[in-house]
């Protein structure tokens, strides 16, 4: 499969080489058409592939060499270079889902188990867990990692139908990663780095064990924060796709580890990469996350690093799971001594330790070789405003923390002081001695000393790791709302994603510079890349639990057993959703709002798809007609675990009726009764108020009606909570978000 694509990559670039710029015009598309017909043995599927493309292109040779790729296995799609209009006429054809831009994606970058709730020690399924196979688009995986040690697994689970690629530096599968395999079929140029399933960035290595990396006791980088590193289901096995690479991860890669993953039989699919949110079926994430839930695997997808701001949210597709990231109870301080004594302290990772007592210290302003109107920041340190005699051997201070520690390094400077303005809650790795104070509480104080004292010195220690108050939703996590379903609440859940550390490749230096000489099998990373791998392991610990459950039951025992943030942001439920996992609570869920595919096909009736297109995308005997679905719809038109209203602009008035079916995932007689908890600005009512039940699997419906006046200006969310408390101590609760966009 692998050697075709290689072997298509060539032919391709030779043909663009003869037909010149004509052909630099074309641009890799997608052409989605839906579900794999029943019928089709992958051979038809291709041809009528190829049929199509012909009659848009209307050359058969051009047709040829434009072709990039046939996906059949589980997704009925073809990538080819078209020209804009040869784009439009295959979107016009029988059979044609939606035609679409492959764009690139980029990457959203041991404690974190117990403060979940979820000690080593913790109930585990342990024979299922080790039929659970968790799946990851990633940047490849270093199979030698001590968290991958396959010690005691027996072989792959009967269902595992993936391969194993061999590449350059990877050391192979074992029965703890019993998959991987790669993926570059965008040959929009040469792939930039060897063809193999290997990981030479960390953030594959990294994820993978987050979600099912066996524990490894005394891990730690270079001794800070040692303990023991495990992931979620550490039982589970590891299937690991690789679609990025040094210049991305192509949704035309993207698609085919989709296309491939569904087949293989992967529980879970984790996929911690992001790129703007579209249409669904305009987007490769939503179209393969809409094909793997068909299967009954769930989607867990890292909900994007682009926040504080509103409208942020990415992969918001409501059958994903979509992941904000939080801290976990751990910050990183760094001492800071003074030559006149004074201790003061910064935040950062240090791994070094400085060999002598002292260090003169120094400033921008006493270091600098420039004067007058030279180009560049003197305070800030900027390349080229320091001279090297003034630095070399001096810890400098310096404004901002953008390389200032790479800048030093470069000329020879013992380490760095950095001064931010704003705390940060997340920390880069530095390239030398360095922490990171706040220029008002701190920073001046030191300044000042320097501008003060005649032979100024200073030393900072290397990092230790303390307690603090958490957790909170981290800065840089993407907050709702999201603009595709307006009356979905996105992201779903949080998990922790704040300076996380994991298993780590020692292909690759542990700040990614070349410069830097550090190898470690573990790291330190933040992202909701780090939040979505806890999630999809969340995920699959309640499917060894419940294999039965559908992805929408998983995830909904995830979301209403989440605990509601404590430290509350500004934007509440828009950066949290239902709040922190609790996956040891989700198993015993006691309701569960789940979401068959006629529920999902009415919400894409509501949401203006016809039935010629939903046919397409199922390909079932059974024809949906979508005006027979629309009395039943209801606000949002899907049973969704939490509960969502956007006003515009100009809307004053809350109105807006939900409803629901919870179905009875409990053993005996079970009362349910709503608790409903507001600000006084809405009327909410449930109806009925109790949900009495009597079997496992019952299931019962109600309606929540939202009204309210209107809303005040500047006040752009109103957050309500509904509990179902049963009289077996479940607790079910459901966020009910109003959000006004603001004149
Ligand atoms: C989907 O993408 C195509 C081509 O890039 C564009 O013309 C179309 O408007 C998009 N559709 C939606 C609904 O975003
Ligand atoms: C894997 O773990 C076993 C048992 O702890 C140990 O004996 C073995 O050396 C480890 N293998 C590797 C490759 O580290
Ligand atoms: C734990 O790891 C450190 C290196 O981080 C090493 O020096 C130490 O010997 C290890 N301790 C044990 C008990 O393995
Ligand atoms: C200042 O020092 C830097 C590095 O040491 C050097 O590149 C630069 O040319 C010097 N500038 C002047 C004006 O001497
Ligand atoms: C230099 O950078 C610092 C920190 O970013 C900033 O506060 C200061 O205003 C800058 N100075 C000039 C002259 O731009
Ligand atoms: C320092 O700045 C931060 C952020 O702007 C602010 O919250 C804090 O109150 C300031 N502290 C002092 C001592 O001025
Ligand atoms: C220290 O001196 C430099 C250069 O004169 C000046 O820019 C800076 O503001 C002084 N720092 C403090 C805290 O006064
Ligand atoms: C991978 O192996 C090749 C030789 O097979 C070597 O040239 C290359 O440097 C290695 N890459 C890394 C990142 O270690
Ligand atoms: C269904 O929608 C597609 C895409 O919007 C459109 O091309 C097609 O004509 C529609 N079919 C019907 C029967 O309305
Ligand atoms: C769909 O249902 C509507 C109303 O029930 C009916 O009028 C229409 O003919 C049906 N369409 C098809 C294609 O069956
Ligand atoms: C706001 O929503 C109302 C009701 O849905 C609609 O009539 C109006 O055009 C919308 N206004 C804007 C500015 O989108
Ligand atoms: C809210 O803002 C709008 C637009 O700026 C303004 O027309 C309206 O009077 C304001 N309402 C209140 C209650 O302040």
């Amino acid at each position: 499969m692998i050697l075709s694509f290689a072997s298509c990559l060539l032919c391709l670039a030779t043909a663009n080489f003869v037909q010149g710029s004509i052909e630099n015009e074309r641009k890799p598309y997608i052409v989605y058409m839906g579900e794999v017909p029943e019928y089709g043995a992958r051979i038809s599927v291709m041809d009528e592939h190829d049929m199509l493309l012909s009659k848009a292109v209307g050359d058969e040779n051009i047709a040829r060499e434009s072709k990039i790729h046939s996906y059949g296995k589980s997704i009925n799609a073809f990538a080819a270079r078209l020209l804009p209009d040869e784009a439009k006429r295959l979107s016009d054809e029988d059979g044609v889902v939606s035609v679409f831009e492959s764009s690139k994606r980029k990457l959203l970058t041991t404690r974190s188990w117990d403060f979940l709730g979820m000690p080593e020690s913790s109930n585990r399924n342990a024979i299922v867990e080790g039929k659970i196979i968790v799946g990851l688009l990633d940047t490849g995986i270093w199979s030698g990692s001590p968290s991958f040690n396959d010690t005691g697994y027996g072989p792959p689970p009967a269902k595992w139908k993936g391969k194993c690629d061999k590449g350059a530096n990877f050391t192979g599968c074992n029965n703890k990663v019993i998959g991987a395999r790669y993926y570059h079929i965008d040959n929009y140029g040469p792939n930039p780095d060897e063809p193999t399933p290997v990981d030479t960035d960390g953030h594959g290595t990294h994820t993978a064990s987050t979600a099912a990396g066996i524990a490894v006791k005394n891990s730690s980088l270079y001794g800070i924060a040692k303990g023991t590193a495990r992931g979620g289901v550490p039982s589970a096995r590891i299937a690991m796709y690789k679609v990025c690479w040094s210049d991305g991860c192509s949704d035309m890669d993207v698609l085919a580890a989709f296309d491939d993953a569904i087949v293989d039989g992967v529980d879970v699919i984790s996929l911690s990469l992001g790129g703007a949110s579209s249409d669904f079926f305009n987007d490769s994430v939503a179209i393969g996350a809409f094909h793997a839930m068909r299967k009954g695997i769930l989607t867990s997808c890292a909900g994007g690093n682009d926040g504080p701001m509103l409208t942020t949210v990415e992969n918001v597709a409501p059958w994903i799971l979509t992941v904000a990231a939080s801290s976990i109870d751990r910050q990183f301080t760094s001492l800071i001594k003074l030559g006149n004594g004074m201790m003061t302290s910064g935040n950062g990772i240090n791994t070094f330790s400085m060999k002598t007592k002292m260090y003169p210290f120094t400033n921008g302003a006493h270091a600098t070789n420039v004067s007058g109107n030279y180009y560049g920041n003197v305070s800030a340190c900027d390349a080229g405003t320091l001279g090297e005699n003034k630095v070399k051997g001096k810890i400098v201070y310096c404004l901002g923390n953008s390389g200032q520690d790479y800048t030093i390094r470069m000329l020879h400077g013992a380490g760095t002081i950095m001064a931010v303005d704003e705390p940060t809650d997340y920390y880069f790795l530095t390239l030398i001695p360095a922490t990171i104070v706040l220029r008002n509480k701190t920073g001046d104080r030191l300044d000042r000393y320097i501008n003060s004292t005649k032979d100024p010195q200073a030393v900072i220690y290397k990092t230790r790791t303390v307690r603090m108050k958490a957790p909170f939703v981290a800065s840089f996590s993407s907050r709702g709302p999201q603009l595709t379903n307006l009356n979905i609440l996105k992201p779903d859940i949080t998990a922790p994603g704040l300076n996380i550390l994991a298993a780590y490749t020692k292909l690759n230096t542990v700040t990614d510079e070349t410069i830097d000489q550090r190898y470690s099998a573990f790291n330190f990373m933040s992202g909701t890349s780090m939040a979505c791998p806890h999630a999809s392991a969340a995920a699959a610990y309640v499917k060894s639990f419940h294999p039965d459950w559908s992805p929408a039951a998983i995830k909904s025992a995830l979301m209403t057993t989440a605990t509601p943030m404590k430290i509350k942001d500004k934007y509440g439920e828009l950066s949290s959703g239902s709040g922190q996992i609790n996956p040891a609570r989700a198993v015993h869920a006691g309701l569960i709002y789940d979401i068959s595919e006629s529920s999902y096909i009415s919400f894409l009736c509501k949401e203006g798809f016809n039935s010629t297109t939903i046919d397409l995308l199922i390909r079932g005997k059974q024809k949906y007609n979508c005006s027979s679905f629309k009395p039943a719809l209801g606000f949002d038109g899907l049973n969704y675990p939490s509960m969502h209203i956007q006003l515009n602009s100009t809307e004053s008035i809350i109105s807006a009726v939900f409803y629901r079916i919870v179905t009875y995932v409990g053993l005996r007689n079970t009362k349910f009764t709503a608790k409903v908890t507001s600000p006084k600005e809405l009327s909410i009512t449930v109806i009925p108020e109790t949900l009495k039940f009597t079997r496992k699997h019952q299931k019962k419906s109600f309606r929540v009606s939202v009204k309210g006046g209107s809303m005040k200006n500047g006040t752009d969310i109103l957050s309500a909570t509904l509990d179902w408390r049963s009289n077996k101590g479940h607790s079910v609760k459901s966020p009910i978000v109003v959000f006004k966009q603001q004149p």
